[in-house]
């Protein structure tokens, strides 16, 4: 069945493909109120460290594995650690893109309906309470996220190549000119330049467990680890590409792009005088009051330019989230491809309704005092993407041989022989420590 596989075709789609499963809505729906809550600079810069000190060495393990066996994450695990527990790893990765694929695909959802409620102008004026008014609904919400999880399905069933490089090579450069555009048009704005100081200039006071926690997390999140998805973006990467430079390629465009999302945000919303803590709410309920104050026709086209930035941003992550549990269904189970999608795809669907009706009439379901939506964000970037993570680094770090380690990221000995040891050291000792810094902050706080 292996040699049966599809590949990604270059390098670049690659990257590509991993810079569109990392960038989504974690780098423009949740970063820039993460910023907001938690005090600005301090917050990016503790973000910034944890990427390349937690998060790369992390892509680099699921990296290996992926592409040292060319198998999804379950028959990796069994291929390099078979007959021990590292299959429930296998398990992990199975059930936390399910989980992630139904609430993810709700926010989707919702920007498929911002954008049609930017097309048809109903941005540009009186937008006071129709994003609670609108998450609350019933019927709305689902029909844009049944829309959502579809699209994502479609893709998916197009294959690798026709489906996840095609869609991936047209949306990043797309994606890039977008942001660019409404960072420029944000600066403009008068009041602008207070959102870019509060940016760029840290209050180290402002750092506190809480705040090296949520940053943590969210680079987690945002680089879409935790999970197999690299893992299996890996397995389909070209013979001997060099990870490594596909691991700092993905680590930079992730980045890039939730400071540029950022700079986008922030000025518009200081610019119009309004607190930047506002949480989830930031993006679909503050910026779209803030179209509204504009001249119309700049509303609109702003609008409708920021919102279709969002939509093919989640898609291209969802799709991500989607082609792991199809990779699994199909290598472990032999299942064709379009039943796999259409198995998962349903399960996500149905997951997904709940959270949809948890901001209205299932709103009083509650656990641990949280609604169904935030159980699940929490339960996966809090707690079930840190611990594959954590695992994942473990693995390669302890469980494997250093030398099949070196021997893949070094392509064989051919490229980084020189950094490797300090990644190999960052892999078996510092990312597991951050992890468990992570949990017992959750645990605590
Ligand atoms: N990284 C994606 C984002 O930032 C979300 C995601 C998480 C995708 C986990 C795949 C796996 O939106």
């Amino acid at each position: 069945m292996n040699n049966k596989r599809e590949n990604f075709g270059s390098r670049l789609a690659l990257i590509l493909a991993m810079a569109g499963s990392a960038i989504g809505l974690g780098n423009i729906w949740r970063f820039p109120y993460l910023v907001g809550q938690n005090g600005g600079a301090a917050f990016i810069i503790v973000y910034l460290v944890s990427c390349f000190v937690l998060v790369l060495p992390i892509f680099m393990a699921e990296s290996i594995i992926g592409r040292r066996t060319r198998l999804s994450t379950f028959g990796a695990m069994k291929k390099l650690a078979p007959g021990t527990p590292w299959k429930w790893l296998g398990l992990l990765t199975v059930i936390t893109p399910l989980l992630i694929l139904g609430y993810y695909s709700v926010v989707g959802g919702w920007s498929i309906d911002y954008l049609w409620k930017a097309c048809t102008l109903r941005l540009t004026h009186d937008t006071a309470g129709l994003f609670p008014i609108f998450i609350s609904s019933t019927w709305e919400p689902l029909f844009a996220f049944t829309l959502f999880i579809v699209a994502t399905a479609v893709i998916i069933l197009l294959g690798v190549k026709n489906g996840i490089e095609k869609f991936t090579k047209f949306c990043m450069p797309t994606l890039f000119v977008l942001i660019v555009a409404i960072v420029i048009f944000g600066l403009t704005l008068p009041g602008s330049s207070e959102g870019v100081r509060y940016l760029v200039k840290p209050d180290f006071s402002k750092i506190d467990a809480g705040v090296v926690a949520a940053a943590m997390g969210q680079a987690f999140f945002s680089m879409s680890l935790g999970m197999g998805t690299i893992l299996t973006y890996a397995s389909y990467a070209p013979e001997n590409e060099n990870i490594m430079a596909s691991g700092i390629g993905t680590t930079f465009a992730d980045l890039g792009f939730a400071l540029l999302a950022g700079f986008a945000v922030m000025p518009a919303v200081f610019s119009a005088g309004i607190q930047p803590g506002e949480g989830p709410g930031l993006v679909f309920d503050t910026l779209p009051y803030i179209f509204s104050q504009m001249p119309s026709w700049i509303g609109a086209i702003v609008s409708i330019v920021f919102f279709l930035t969002i939509l093919m941003a989640a898609l291209t992550s969802s799709i991500s989230v989607l082609e792991v549990g199809v990779a699994y269904l199909v290598e472990e189970k032999g299942i064709g491809r379009v039943k796999s999608t259409i198995i998962i795809t349903l399960i996500g669907w149905v997951l997904g309704i709940f959270c949809s009706l948890s901001f209205g009439p299932l709103s009083g379901a509650k656990l641990f005092g949280l609604t169904i939506f935030d159980c699940m964000d929490k339960l996966c970037s809090d707690w079930l993407l840190p611990l594959g993570g954590l695992l994942f680094t473990l693995f390669v770090g302890w469980y494997m041989s250093k030398t099949d380690v070196r021997d893949e990221f070094t392509n064989h000995g051919t490229t980084n022989v020189g950094i490797f040891n300090v990644v190999y050291f960052l892999m078996r000792y510092l990312a597991p420590l951050g992890i468990l810094v992570v949990f017992i902050t959750n645990l605590v706080l």
